[in-house]
């Protein structure tokens, strides 16, 4: 299993990149949010490209964003292997994947836990990552959702109907317990779990 670590809820952010940065986490997931598509709003990219003074760990970036087309030409910037963004956007999701793709960046759409996998059928055939929302997006140290589950066999029943290669992310309140309920992903990302602990590795090893 793949390791994302978030630092959304981190009070030192330098310090725990340096931190993760250590262990062998698989990538940083860059939690964005703009105050519009979720109430809180993070760092400018201004601050937030200093990211890359800290760590050489591959981004894996999570855009909670009306607007995705604008922060897509920064975070392809810096050294990302995925760009996300919700499918509950509902325009321009087509022109905004092809976008990510023209960077040569792979590509994911995020569900809600409320949106319906559906959703997704229109545009599988672009996508290289599904990111299902375990938790409502907007903060860290949410409890998981226990239907996210029964979401994730969904999401992987449809990739497989579909032949689609696409993997399956799960993101919001991951530890060690619920991770149980995750083993159809490829990816778990984890926050607080991770940064509230004395050591960052031995909670990355006891979630792979
Ligand atoms: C929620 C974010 C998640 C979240 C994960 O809006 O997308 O990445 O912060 O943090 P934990 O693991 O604390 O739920
Ligand atoms: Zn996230």
């Amino acid at each position: 299993m793949k390791i994302s670590a978030t630092f959304l809820s981190s009070s030192n952010v330098p310090a725990d990149l340096k931190k993760l940065n250590e262990t062998d986490v698989d990538y940083i997931h860059v939690d964005v949010m703009d105050g519009k598509f979720v109430p809180n709003k993070t760092m400018p990219f201004r601050e937030m490209k200093n990211i890359y003074k800290y760590t050489d760990k591959r981004l894996d970036v999570h855009l909670m964003v009306d607007d995705p087309g604008k922060y897509i030409p920064l975070y392809a910037e810096l050294n990302t292997e995925y760009i996300t963004f919700h499918v509950e956007i509902m325009e321009h999701i087509e022109e905004c994947l092809e976008l990510i793709k023209s960077y040569g960046i792979k590509c994911g759409l995020a569900l809600k836990p409320s949106t319906p996998v559906k959703s997704l059928v229109p545009y599988l055939p672009l996508l290289d990552l599904i990111l299902v929302m375990s938790v409502e997006p907007g903060k860290g140290g949410q409890p998981f959702i226990t239907s996210s589950s029964q979401k994730i066999d969904e999401v992987r029943a449809l990739l497989d109907s579909y032949h689609s290669k696409a993997v399956i992310n799960v993101d919001g309140g991951i530890n060690n317990e619920t991770k149980d309920e995750c083993q159809k992903c490829d990816i778990l990302t984890s926050g607080s779990y991770i940064i509230n602990s004395e050591s960052f590795q031995q909670r990355i090893d006891s979630l792979r």
